[in-house]
C-alpha cells in the first residue's frame, strides 16, 4: 500500500453516518433516491453500503452500494465521490475494491451519461437492455382525455399496497423478474411515496404493481410490472392522478414501453442509460417490465 493510498480506507457505513452520507453525497446528485430509502437499505442489507474515509479527519468522502439481485449477481449503485475529492483516483479505487470484494459474482450497474469510459477502464462492459430515461411534463388535460377514452376495465381493481399483500406481491414480483427480490421489494414498499397494486377480480390474483417516489415535486417511477399494456396504462394513469400537483414525471423503461409516455410532453432531458457489467449476465426478463427500478440509481 502506498503512502497516498493509506490516506483513505473503505469500510461499511455506520448507522449514524447514513443521514450525513445521504445529504452530503447522494442527494446532491438528484437521483431517484431518498433518505428513508437509504436508511431502509442499510437496515435490510447491513453489509452492503460502503464508505471511503479520509484517515486524517475521519470524514466520509465517498459512498457506494452493492446489493444482491439475481443469484450470482450484485447491482452496484450510488457511487459518489465528494466533489472536492474527485479526479484523484478515489472513485476508481472504491469501485475496484467493490469488484474485488465480489469477485465471485457479476456486478451490474446503470451508468450515468458520460461515465461509461470510467467503468470500462475498470473492466466493465456494456450489456443490454439500454434503459430510456423519459422526463415528462404532465399535461392534465391530456390525462383527463386519456382517462375518458380508456375507462378502467371493470375486471381491474387498483388499490394502495398494504402489508397484508406482501406475500402475494413478492410472489408476483418473483415471477415477473425471474428471481426472488423480496428483500429489496420490502425496502420499496416501506419507502415509496405511493405503491399501487392491480388485481383481476375474476382471476382473483395480482396482475401488476407500481411504486413511485416523490421528491422536489417530481414523481419518479420506481419499478412497475404488469401483465399487459392495458394493466400498465391503468396503473400509470392512476398513479399520475394520485399526484394532482405534480408537473414532472420520470420513468426509466425500455423502448417498447414508450406508449406509456402519452400524458404530456417529453422534456429535452430525456436520455438513455447504459447497463454495464463485470461479466456475463442472464437475460433480463422483459415481458412484464414497464418501469425499471434497479435500486433507482439513475436520475
Ligand atoms: C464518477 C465518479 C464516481 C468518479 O470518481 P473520481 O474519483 O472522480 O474518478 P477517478 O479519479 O477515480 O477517475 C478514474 C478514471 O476515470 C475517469 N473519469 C472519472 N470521472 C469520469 C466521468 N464522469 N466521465 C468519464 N471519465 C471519468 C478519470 O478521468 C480517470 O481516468 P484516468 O485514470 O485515465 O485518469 C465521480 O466523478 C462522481 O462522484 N460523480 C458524480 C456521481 C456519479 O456520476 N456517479 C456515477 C454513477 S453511475
Amino acid at each position: 500500500m502506498s503512502c497516498e493510498e493509506d490516506k483513505f480506507f473503505m469500510r461499511l457505513i455506520s448507522d449514524k453516518e447514513t443521514e450525513d452520507v445521504f445529504y452530503s453525497l447522494i442527494n446532491k446528485e438528484h437521483w431517484n433516491q431518498s433518505l428513508s430509502r437509504i436508511k431502509a437499505i442499510h437496515e435490510v442489507f447491513p453489509s452492503n453500503i460502503f464508505v471511503m474515509i479520509k484517515r486524517e479527519t475521519e470524514e466520509v468522502i465517498a459512498v457506494v452500494i452493492a446489493i444482491p439481485t439475481h443469484p450470482g449477481q450484485f447491482i452496484v449503485g450510488d457511487l459518489v465521490v465528494r466533489e472536492d475529492h474527485r479526479k484523484q483516483g478515489l472513485g476508481a479505487r472504491m469501485m475496484q475494491m467493490v469488484v474485488e470484494k465480489h469477485s465471485h459474482f457479476t456486478l451490474t450497474l446503470i451508468s450515468m451519461h458520460g461515465t461509461e469510459s470510467f467503468y470500462r477502464k475498470l473492466g466493465l462492459q456494456e450489456v443490454g437492455p439500454t434503459h430510456c430515461g423519459y422526463y415528462l411534463e404532465v399535461d392534465r388535460e391530456m390525462v383527463k382525455q386519456i382517462c375518458s377514452d380508456n375507462p378502467l376495465d371493470n375486471d381491474i381493481s387498483i388499490n394502495l399496497y398494504t402489508n397484508g399483500v406482501f406475500p402475494a406481491l413478492n410472489k408476483y414480483d418473483t415471477n415477473a423478474r425471474g428471481y426472488d427480490c423480496g428483500k429489496y421489494l420490502s425496502v420499496m414498499t416501506k419507502t415509496s411515496s405511493h405503491f399501487l397494486v392491480a388485481s383481476s377480480r375474476t382471476l382473483e390474483k395480482m396482475i401488476g404493481y407500481a411504486s413511485c417516489i416523490e421528491t422536489a415535486n417530481i414523481l419518479r417511477f420506481d419499478g412497475m410490472y404488469a401483465d399487459s399494456d392495458t394493466v400498465a396504462l391503468h396503473i400509470f394513469r392512476e398513479m399520475i392522478e394520485a399526484f394532482p400537483h405534480i408537473k414532472e414525471i420520470r420513468v426509466q423503461t425500455i423502448k417498447p414501453r414508450e406508449f406509456l409516455i402519452q400524458f404530456g410532453n417529453l422534456l429535452p432531458k430525456t436520455q438513455t442509460f447504459t447497463r454495464m457489467a463485470t461479466g456475463p449476465v442472464p437475460d433480463v426478463c422483459l415481458s412484464k417490465l414497464y418501469a425499471v427500478n434497479d435500486c433507482g440509481y439513475t436520475e
